[in-house]
């Protein structure tokens, strides 16, 4: 085959090598428009496991790239006059220019054809139109691609850039791991990323905000009036050391922004060859996780492979870019998920973390940015910094663990809130059960929330409980508006007191618009309405929640609440509190999430007001802070109050995470103690971005940004997940709903799956204990050992 690489980057070097060894009859050109020596940048950022996939492919490449490798295990953060290092992350650092070199050289060796200084595409022609003769060109020409913006139409890019500023600097300061440096300036934080990768040299990136780098007027600096902004702002650093551009030859400024590239469509037929993009022309991911040539040179590796699966056919080569596209593209979306939350979670440190998280705390969160690393692969890298964040975490949560001691993991720490301290991290979502009989809780509610007391968990909530009749969303939720069903609560709390050392909640709320339903498993299933005994509707306006059923006589539309509703509401709700109080209850949690009530006041997908209830978010509140003041007033000072919001409603112009911070606010200035941090649910038109921990950004940002005690909940399903959330401050307390569900010990279970083995279980159960424990250890010792990669 004749194969043309338009540009000579990792990617199109390291393509054509590898077809050329693989297939010498093979004709490969590399068409490249710099001179050989002449590139931007500095080092480059591999990891370990990269270099394993080097070595398979042409050890003798790899035997180079490794000779010229700058191998380093340690992260060291510089924040707050504090220096915390930790190890074992694996990386490896090379300079861009002895890579190309390298990659360069076994080219020319192995045959294939360099052509430097040589520009593909004229203004009219598209690059890869002056390669007619060839059956497959590789557009391998970067980020900014002029193969792939020529045929738009084909590949369908969707490229979205970033706001935080950055400049790629260098500098012949030794830094032996890799460093992050912070500094707080007048106008906000800047952070620069620091890694060595050859003996004399670092890269040395400058990145902040937009509106800090507008600030200090930046916009304005030359690239020398930058670099010596730079060189001030970290002098306390530098020791002396100039920063370095190499960057000056570059139009405009210096100060980049991050473009993330995705294609819809990889490759195509122009008509006479085969058309393929590849490395930074297809996809790109942000420095901070710094992945861009290792995603280069594995799309090189995977392509290559595929093709000489194939025999080396030009005839092959449909069906060979189609699976090409469709195996990376699984790597790289992963890839590229991991690197958005890296690179947000540098985008917003200066407002969301940097005031808030001492030391050690910020460590852990940048360490775990990317949501890749868990608490326990934390530990593989490095036991003995875990360990020491481990001690430092419990002291703060008030435990006494001595120097030599290992003390509990973050989700086994005490949690103080008024007067109530719970014994771990771990609450029990509350769970509908749609199993009461007139309101009353029963036999079943008194099995299924002592069950899960007695399972590990530090709070037990009860499920939503109506404040009358008419709020019950089916006729089978229980309620606390009469004294009988008080009674029939009282008898579960103390089963809960008396047997477990758990602490029991009750979650209080008002059906609204979503009342007067099936159960899930009755009729016509959830949210749709009772074949028959459907009870009038209450709501901010008259907004049905599954806008194309039929107006059921006394049904499914609401009738917008008058002041004299909202009176008798907020009332109900403060008579189901004292009830709740009186029978005994720790913890009281306010409903105002997933389209209830409450919910459809906030949220103006549901509130049409026009009166002093209704239109901006402080009007949309304040009907729900009303309750809630009132609430509080009723529920003992001692006793803990939480509220559950819907934290975005994941509908256009529904509640943002933005709203979320704003409610918050306004939830805690009236008496909350804590947000519990749910999503969704208020309108059936709703596209959640479900995945793992989804639901956790917001509870993160909350309590960062709105300053109060936050519950993480939703897709939590591991003591690794627990352990990372609350380690890195992103929440509080976590709320486990399926998995408790599943298995009503599930918090046992985890601490035994983890081999934390400390953890009291009920003194009948305890026979249990040591067999589940040591049939963990006995797995934790079969399993392969995890494999690290970059942060
Ligand atoms: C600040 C910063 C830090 C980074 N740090 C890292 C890191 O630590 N680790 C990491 O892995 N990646 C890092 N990257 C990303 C990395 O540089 C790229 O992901 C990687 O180089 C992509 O390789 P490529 O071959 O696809 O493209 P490139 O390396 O961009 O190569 C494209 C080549 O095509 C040439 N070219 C373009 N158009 C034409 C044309 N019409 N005719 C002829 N030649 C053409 C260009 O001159 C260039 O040489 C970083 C990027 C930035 C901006
Ligand atoms: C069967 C069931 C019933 C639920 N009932 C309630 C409820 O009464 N009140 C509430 O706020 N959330 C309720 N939820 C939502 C859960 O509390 C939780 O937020 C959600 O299931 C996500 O957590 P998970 O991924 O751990 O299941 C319910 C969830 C389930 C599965």
């Amino acid at each position: 085959m004749k194969i043309v690489c338009i540009g000579g980057g990792p990617a199109g070097l390291y393509f054509g090598l590898l077809m050329k060894l693989r297939h010498p009859a093979h004709q490969v050109t590399v068409v490249e428009r710099n001179q050989p020596y002449d590139t931007f940048g500095w080092g480059v950022v591999f990891s370990d496991a990269t270099m394993d996939n080097m070595r398979r492919c042409d050890p003798v490449t790899a035997a180079e790239v490794e000779q010229a490798f700058n191998h380093w295990d340690d992260i060291e953060l510089h924040f707050k006059g504090q220096v915390i290092r930790s190890g074992g992350h694996g990386f490896v650092g090379i300079g861009r220019k002895r890579l190309l070199n390298i990659l360069q050289a076994r080219c020319e060796a192995l045959g294939v054809e360099l052509v430097f200084e040589c520009e593909a595409g004229s203004s009219d022609q598209a690059p890869d139109a002056d390669y007619p003769e060839a059956d497959l060109v590789i557009a391998s020409d970067g980020i900014n691609s002029r193969v792939r913006s020529a045929h738009a139409d084909v590949f369908r890019p969707d490229i979205v850039t970033r706001p935080n500023r950055f400049i790629w600097l260098g500098t012949r300061r030794q830094y032996d791991a890799f460093t992050f440096l912070f500094e707080k300036t007048a106008h906000g934080w800047f952070q620069a990323h620091v890694y060595k990768f050859d003996a004399h040299t670092s890269t040395f990136i400058v990145e902040c905000p937009e509106s800090v780098w507008l600030a200090h007027g930046l916009d304005q600096a030359t690239t020398d009036e930058s670099i010596a902004f730079c060189e001030r702002l970290f002098a306390g650093n530098l020791q002396g050391e100039p920063l370095l551009s190499n960057a000056r030859h570059l139009r405009g400024s210096a100060w980049l922004n991050f473009q993330r590239v995705t294609c819809a469509q990889w490759s195509f037929f122009n008509g006479r060859s085969q058309v393929v993009l590849m490395g930074d022309a297809v996809h790109t991911a942000h420095f901070a996780i710094g992945s861009g040539t290792k995603l280069a040179i594995e799309d090189a590796i995977e392509l290559a492979g595929l093709l000489h699966a194939a025999g080396h056919r030009a005839q092959a080569l449909p069906e060979v870019l189609q699976r090409y596209q469709a195996l990376r593209n699984i790597d790289v979306l992963r890839l590229q998920n991991a690197a958005w939350n890296a690179m947000a979670w540098f985008e917003v440190c200066g407002e969301r973390y940097c005031d808030q998280l001492d030391g050690p705390q910020f460590m852990y969160s940048m360490l775990t940015r990317s949501q890749r690393i868990s608490h326990e692969n934390l530990r593989l890298r490095d036991a003995a910094w875990l360990g020491g964040f481990e001690r430092w975490f419990a002291r703060r949560a008030g435990l006494a663990v001595a120097d030599d001691q290992p003390a509990p993991p973050p989700m086994f720490t005490p949690y103080t809130v008024r007067g109530l301290t719970l014994k771990n991290r771990v609450v029990v979502s509350p769970m509908a059960q749609y199993m009461a009989v007139d309101g009353l809780p029963g036999d079943w509610h008194l099995m299924h929330l002592g069950a899960r007391a007695l399972g590990g968990a530090a709070l037990v909530m009860a499920e939503m409980t109506c404040t009358s009749a008419d709020a019950r969303i089916t006729p089978g939720c229980p309620g606390l508006w009469t004294d009988a069903q008080r009674d029939a609560w009282a008898r579960i709390v103390r089963f809960v007191h008396a047997e477990s050392d758990a602490a029991i909640g009750m979650q209080i709320g008002h059906a609204g618009p979503k009342g007067s339903t099936n159960a899930p498993w009755d009729g016509a299933g959830a949210d749709q309405p009772l074949a028959a005994g459907n009870w009038p509707l209450l709501a901010a306006s008259a907004v049905p929640y599954l806008p194309d059923l039929p107006d059921l006589s006394g049904g499914q539309v609401p009738r917008a609440m008058t002041e004299a509703d909202m009176q008798q509401v907020l009332a109900d709700h403060v008579a189901a509190t004292r009830r709740a109080a009186d029978a005994g209850f720790d913890w009281l949690e306010l409903h105002c999430a997933h389209g209830y009530l409450l919910s459809a006041f906030l949220s103006p997908l549901t509130n049409r007001r026009s009166d002093a209830y209704g239109g901006s978010l402080q009007n949309r509140l304040r009907y729900p802070l009303q309750v809630l003041a009132a609430v509080r007033a009723a529920w003992p000072a001692e006793r803990p109050l939480s509220v559950r919001i819907s934290a975005h409603d994941w509908v256009d112009g529904g509640t943002t995470p933005d709203d979320a911070v704003a409610m918050a606010r306004a939830f805690r200035a009236a008496g909350a103690d804590m947000i519990d941090c749910s999503s969704g649910q208020v309108s059936a038109a709703q596209k959640p971005g479900y995945g793992r921990m989804y639901q956790v950004p917001f509870a993160d940002r909350i309590r960062q940004e709105a300053g109060i005690a936050t519950i993480a909940v939703g897709a939590i399903s591991e003591a690794d997940h627990v352990n990372s959330i609350i380690a890195a401050g992103r929440a509080d307390l976590c709320a486990i709903a399926r998995p408790h569900l599943a298995n009503p010990a599930w918090t046992l279970t985890e601490a035994a799956r983890i081999g934390y083995t400390p953890v009291a279980w009920p003194p009948p159960y305890r026979a249990a204990q040591s067999q589940l424990q040591a049939g963990f250890a006995r797995d934790r010792a079969a399993a392969a050992p995890a494999k690290v990669e970059p942060a």
